[in-house]
């Protein structure tokens, strides 16, 4: 491909000219009927320093949320820990009015509780129609069988990106069952971002930033693949959003699966 057709193809450019470029990253159905489009947004990072409190600019902050709306993100990823409760009350003021919870998750499974407890709650919550589907976070292949004994599991949220890989077995158990894989810290919390960083040599290949060439791998990984990139700036989600648009090659997805951290 030469230089100039490569150039007019990056993700920025197509992206002045498709206003919902999280629609192309293809849709999956959440517990078989809340489809959303794949790549979603974490709203962790529309926090204070730390994830503690208001952030330093709330204006800017509204305005990513209304932004991901309109460039076709439908999936947003929040906890009441985050702030605590700042990014749901922002999360609400931007975006009322919705309704019940589509999607609840299991922050952590309680070491000190008894793991079916927890799980049946879950499945009382769901049975009484406060939440649609239920998943976990940060759990192993064996947790989610275990808790599959109780309730459907719809998603799982764990840590995985370019760098860490250690949930490639539940990556895998989830894309045999057909259950969404929800990345956090699909940027390696910005490190995979960075121009002279580990991707800058398969993103200068694409034409593309670090941080798309990041989400892109994700998307091509597994069809339940939903990463949520988080971010506080406008500028930063448009770009994470165009990744949508940019298709990785055999040749890159081998390079990039040789770079393990
Ligand atoms: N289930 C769990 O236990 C758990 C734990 C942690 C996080 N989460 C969820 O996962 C989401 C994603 O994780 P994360 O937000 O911590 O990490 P991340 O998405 O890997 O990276 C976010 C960081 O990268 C920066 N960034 C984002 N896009 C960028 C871009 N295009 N260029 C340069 N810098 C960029 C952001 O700073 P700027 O604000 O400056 O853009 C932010 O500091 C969270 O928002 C949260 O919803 C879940």
């Amino acid at each position: 491909m030469s230089a100039n057709i490569q150039a007019m193809t990056t993700p920025q450019r197509r992206h002045q000219t498709d206003p919902q470029p999280a629609t192309r990253s293809g849709t999956f159905a959440i517990g078989g009927d809340v489809p959303v489009h794949r790549l979603g947004f974490g709203a962790m990072r529309l926090t204070g320093p730390g994830v503690w409190g208001e952030p330093a600019d709330r204006t800017e902050a509204i305005a990513v949320l209304r932004r991901a709306i309109e460039l076709g993100i439908n999936l947003i990823d929040t906890a009441d820990s985050y702030g605590p409760y700042v990014s749901e009350e922002l999360i609400r003021e931007a975006l009322h009015p919705y309704e019940r919870i589509d999607l609840f998750q299991l922050h952590r499974i309680d070491p000190k509780v008894s793991a079916d407890d927890q799980f049946g709650l879950l499945r009382d919550l769901q049975s009484e129609g406060k939440v649609r589907h239920v998943g976990l976070s940060e759990v192993n292949v064996a947790e989610i069988e275990a808790a599959r004994r109780i309730v459907p599991i719809a998603t799982v949220q764990n840590q995985y990106n370019l760098v860490y890989r250690s949930s490639e077995d539940a990556l895998d158990y989830c894309t045999r069952e057909n259950i969404g894989f929800i990345p956090f810290f699909p940027l390696a919390t910005g490190d995979l971002t960075k121009s002279g960083g580990p991707l800058r040599r398969a993103a200068a290949r694409v034409n593309a930033q670090p941080s798309q060439v990041a989400l892109a791998w994700l998307l091509k990984k597994s069809p339940v693949m939903l990463p949520i990139p988080g971010t506080s700036r406008v500028k930063h989600l448009e770009e994470n959003t165009a990744a949508a648009l940019l298709e990785l090659d055999d040749s890159i997805m081998d390079e990039l699966e040789r770079q393990r951290g």
